[in-house]
């Protein structure tokens, strides 16, 4: 049913006038009863009337004007409102042909996954396994086998990036079975904790017929407990193995580990710690993350408002640490504190993605949506970049 606007304000105005007379009769009657009752003078309850009209009215206009448009879609004869630009929403890729979630490496791009991807790259490019140019170095051209372990793999954009799209870029390099130049990586383990994001991740990845399913295994478990892990998670990890008892890389292969975690160490409860050892001592692993740290000086006013966020973040406000705390965990945990870099890249990180967040919300709002909660995330991080309290790292620890 379609009326003008016209009519909704007319029906309004009705409904108003037709309320207000049936509200005072009712409201008299009331009054003289509950002057005698209560004792109050005749002031107190015209001063009590005008503040509860303050909140009252407004809240009864609201609720009024959104039953009104509920009930009748608007249109007057400027604005064919039954024809906008809503219908966006039935024209949007579902689902999204990406499904990044990560702060990006915003230097040289706008576009949301290619900043996300490109803080993969950063982090591959930091670790050796990439070159500058996009291309793994000649030295990885060798027939030393990688094994990954990647923690907090989202929805698995990286997954197929790492395990799919990179290759080794040397002739000699080339699988015997399909002929194709050979992965970088020769084993991949995955693992997070959403279920959800895991189920989606297994549905794109498992879905591929020419991915050679036995080399790469994805988890749903708390990538900082280890000690809680089934025996099936720990023995992929350490020796990995088919469920038929194929090894895919046969034992006497000694695997280069790395353990990946980009952008997620952070929300580790009850800390990083226990990964860490577990990284070092069980699967020999160098380490590359890209996490938050704590800066050197914040201000007493940053720090509660950092608490505050991290509630509702799920982070505990713990994990926030300085460049200085962080090494000395990555250190007990059994790295050589010579061999552990740490790089501050938060110039190119949060701005970046303050910046797009707010753009996005603008785009949506012509279709009649909204970035929803990644408003105010985009509030934090423009908020971090200003003051400098957290700083986006690039973290490496070689084994
Ligand atoms: C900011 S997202 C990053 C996702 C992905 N790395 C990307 O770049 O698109 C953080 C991810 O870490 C995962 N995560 C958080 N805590 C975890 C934990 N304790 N164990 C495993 N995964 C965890 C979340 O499920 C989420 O997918």
């Amino acid at each position: 049913m379609f009326i003008s606007q016209l009519a909704i304000d007319f029906l309004l105005v009705l409904a108003i006038y037709v309320a207000t007379p049936l509200l005072l009769l009712v409201g008299l009657s009331r009054l003289s009863h509950l002057l005698e009752v209560s004792k109050l003078s005749p002031v107190h309850v015209y001063i009590a009337g005008c503040v509860s009209g303050i909140v009252l009215v407004p809240i009864l206009v609201y609720i009024l004007k959104f039953a009104a448009r509920c009930l009748f879609v608007q249109k007057d004869e400027t604005d064919h409102a039954l024809y906008r630009l809503d219908h966006g929403i039935l024209n949007i890729d579902m689902p999204p042909k990406t499904l990044w979630m990560n702060m990006g490496y915003w230097k040289d791009t706008s576009d949301f996954p290619a900043a996300c991807c490109a803080l993969l790259n950063e982090l591959l490019v930091s670790a050796g396994i990439l070159g500058r140019e996009g291309v793994p170095p000649t030295d990885l051209s060798n027939d030393t086998p990688l094994k990954l372990v990647d923690l907090g793999f989202g929805c698995g954009d990286q997954s197929i990036y790492l395990t799919q799209r990179m290759k080794r870029t040397s002739r000699r390099n080339v699988d015997k079975v399909d002929h194709q130049p050979r992965r970088i990586f020769d084993a991949y383990v995955g693992m997070t904790i959403s279920r959800p994001q895991y189920e989606f991740a297994c549905s794109r990845l498992y879905s591929n017929h020419d991915l050679d399913k036995t080399k790469i295994r994805l988890y749903c478990a708390d990538a900082a407990t280890p000690q809680f892990w089934s025996k099936d998670i720990h023995e992929v990890m350490q020796n990995p193995q088919t469920e038929q008892g194929i090894e895919f890389a046969t034992s006497s292969l000694k695997y280069t580990t790395w353990v990946l975690a980009l952008d997620t160490l952070y929300h580790f409860i009850p800390s990083r710690e226990h990964i860490f050892s577990y990284a070092f001592k069980e699967l020999h692993a160098s380490i590359m993350a890209f996490d938050l740290l704590l800066s050197d000086k914040p201000s007493i006013w940053d720090l509660i408002l950092l608490r505050i966020v991290s509630r509702f973040t799920g982070t505990p406000f713990s994990n926030f640490l300085t460049v200085a705390q962080y090494k000395s965990q990555l250190v007990a945990a059994g790295y050589d504190s010579s061999k552990i870099d740490i790089r501050d890249i938060s110039e190119h990180v949060f701005s970046g993605i303050a910046s797009f967040i707010e753009r996005r919300d603008g785009e949506l709002k012509i279709i009649g949506l909204g970035a929803g909660r990644y408003k105010v995330a985009g509030k934090v991080f423009k908020w971090w970049a200003r003051t400098g309290i957290i700083r986006g790292c690039i973290v490496i620890a070689r084994r």
